[in-house]
């Protein structure tokens, strides 16, 4: 359908997340979002073992660890795919118990998973609004504001520095770095607080990583607490203000930018 208007699917309408700009009593010492001594056993493996991290506002907080050390599950159990066996997430201080990603959304918690949870026969704009589209008209007449949707998609893709030559092109036409920023542009323009990459840049090329890095930065400068999950210290080092590193599920460093040369980090992943 190509018409100024669609009709809304049922259900289709999503709470706005928490914005971003709203006033915000934040002290900057309480972290966003903090994982406290978390352990996860799926069975008898031991995914996680008292790890710890804390995520800050405005600071790009990585995550590195080699295959397996346990990257993802912390991530999703700060982002409420798992409860954790043992162990708290804080939310600007505050316990939270996390029973959906929806819930964790709705508090402003934004993942972007590595196979992105993009549908790509869909336009960009629709996958940019994904069943959150403004609307016009009211009951029976009430139709997705096309014209907004692509305008909006059009403006914040802009401001991250992306010329799409086309809204309607499908997401499947998209490279593979474009549709990281699509999905990182999206999490910004829905007002997350905290956003959770997972290995954004681990399919990509050199140019395109590159990009994925601004964008992860300049999400960090708009205030957002970012958690960068990445194997490859050369892409973490640059973008990053804080590091943790996993090894076999246990935190084995957690050391800020100036305390962590490169090499330094890679020999911490690897545990040489
Ligand atoms: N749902 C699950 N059920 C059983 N074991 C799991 C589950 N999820 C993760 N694991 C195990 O937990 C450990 C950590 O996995 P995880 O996916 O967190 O690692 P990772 O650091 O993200 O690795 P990669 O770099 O390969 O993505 C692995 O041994 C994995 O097999
Ligand atoms: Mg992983």
């Amino acid at each position: 359908m190509d018409d100024a208007t669609l009709p809304v699917e049922a259900g289709a309408a999503q709470p706005r997340l928490e914005a971003q700009d709203k006033p915000h009593h934040e002290d900057r010492d309480v972290p966003r979002l903090e994982a406290r001594d978390i352990s996860m056993r799926f069975g008898k493996v031991v995914a996680l073992e008292n790890a710890h991290m804390a995520a800050h506002a405005g600071e790009v907080t990585c995550l590195l660890g080699d295959n397996g050390a346990g990257k993802s599950t912390l991530i999703k159990v700060l982002a409420g795919v798992h409860p954790p066996t043992e162990g708290a997430c804080l939310l600007d201080g505050e316990a939270v118990h996390f029973l959906s990603p929806r819930e964790a959304l709705n508090r402003g918690i934004a993942t972007v998973y590595q196979d992105l949870a993009m549908v790509p026969l869909m336009s960009v704009w629709r996958n940019f609004f994904l069943g959150s589209e403004p609307t016009t008209g009211r009951g029976p007449f009430r139709r997705i504001d096309v014209g907004r949707c692509r305008e909006e998609t059009h403006t914040q893709l802009t401001a991250m520095g992306i010329e799409l030559r086309d809204p309607d092109q499908p997401v499947g036409s998209l490279s593979g770095g474009e549709r990281q920023a699509v999905a990182i542009a999206r999490a910004l323009h829905f007002g997350a607080r905290v956003l959770i990459l997972d290995e954004p840049t681990a399919a990509l090329g050199l140019r395109q990583s590159e990009r994925v890095l601004e964008h992860v930065r300049h999400a960090a400068d708009r205030g957002v607490a970012v958690v960068f999950v990445t194997h490859t210290p050369h892409h973490a080092h640059p973008v990053g203000d804080r590091f943790v590193v996993l090894r076999r599920g246990r935190v084995v460093a957690n050391e800020p930018r100036e305390a962590l040369p490169v090499e330094k980090l890679a020999a911490l992943m690897s545990g040489e």
